[in-house]
């Protein structure tokens, strides 16, 4: 896909996902959110060609101006959307699946300093409530909601709501098939 069709795909998601995105222009200009993502892409692409200094660089800048930092080293899907930006951080060895949406404040952070995969894996249509901190290589599965101000220490399997810490897993009743087109809504789950 090409990059502007990335954009007018990222575009659509906030538009999407947020009920108070009322045009193109006000969330190609105005959301800080997806610039911190466009900026990810552009650190991810120069740390993969190994010009290490130079992401970290472009990631570090997108920090200041955005308040989102999302390491070079991480892995992320498509149609990621971070609501309000503000103090997100993503840890290098982070990976995250197609339709991820996270709100302010959220860690996807490590529990060790030993230089292996230390971050946590997100399946694809995961939601993570503002202040939430998902800590070390956990795993959650596809559909998963975390909770605002959660602390997720441990894997859970797909569909599961996470609430409070340290969060326990609780199914939850699907009520949308995974689509591309479409996101959970975590207002929309009975427990
Ligand atoms: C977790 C969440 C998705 C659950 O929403 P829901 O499906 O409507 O579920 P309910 O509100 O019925 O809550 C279900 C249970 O989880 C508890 N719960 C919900 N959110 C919680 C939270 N953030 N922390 C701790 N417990 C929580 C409720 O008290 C209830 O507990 P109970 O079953 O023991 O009574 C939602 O509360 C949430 O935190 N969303 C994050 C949204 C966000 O970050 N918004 C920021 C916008 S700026």
């Amino acid at each position: 896909m090409s990059v502007f069709g990335r954009v007018r795909e990222d575009l659509a998601t906030a538009r999407r996902r947020d009920p108070a995105a009322r045009s193109n222009a006000e969330v190609f200009w105005l959301y800080s959110g997806l610039h911190a993502v466009w900026a990810y892409r552009v650190a991810n692409r120069l740390w993969r060609w190994r010009w290490f200094f130079v992401a970290r660089w472009v990631s570090q800048l997108a920090r200041f101006l955005t308040g989102v930092e999302i390491h070079p080293g991480a892995t992320i899907g498509r149609r990621f959307f971070i609501d309000h930006g503000m103090g997100v951080v993503i840890g290098e060895t982070a990976e995250l699946g197609d339709d991820v949406m996270l709100y302010h404040g959220v860690t996807l952070g490590g529990r060790s300093s030993e230089r292996a995969k230390r971050h946590p894996t997100l399946g694809d249509h995961v939601t993570v409530g503002a202040g939430a901190a998902v800590l070390g290589p956990v795993t959650l599965g596809d559909g998963c909601v975390v909770g605002a101000h959660a602390v997720v220490l441990k894997d859970a399997p797909a569909r599961s709501l996470l609430v409070g810490s340290p969060a326990k897993p609780r199914p939850i009743a699907p009520v949308h098939e995974f689509d591309q087109q479409f996101f959970v809504d975590p207002g929309s789950y009975s427990i």
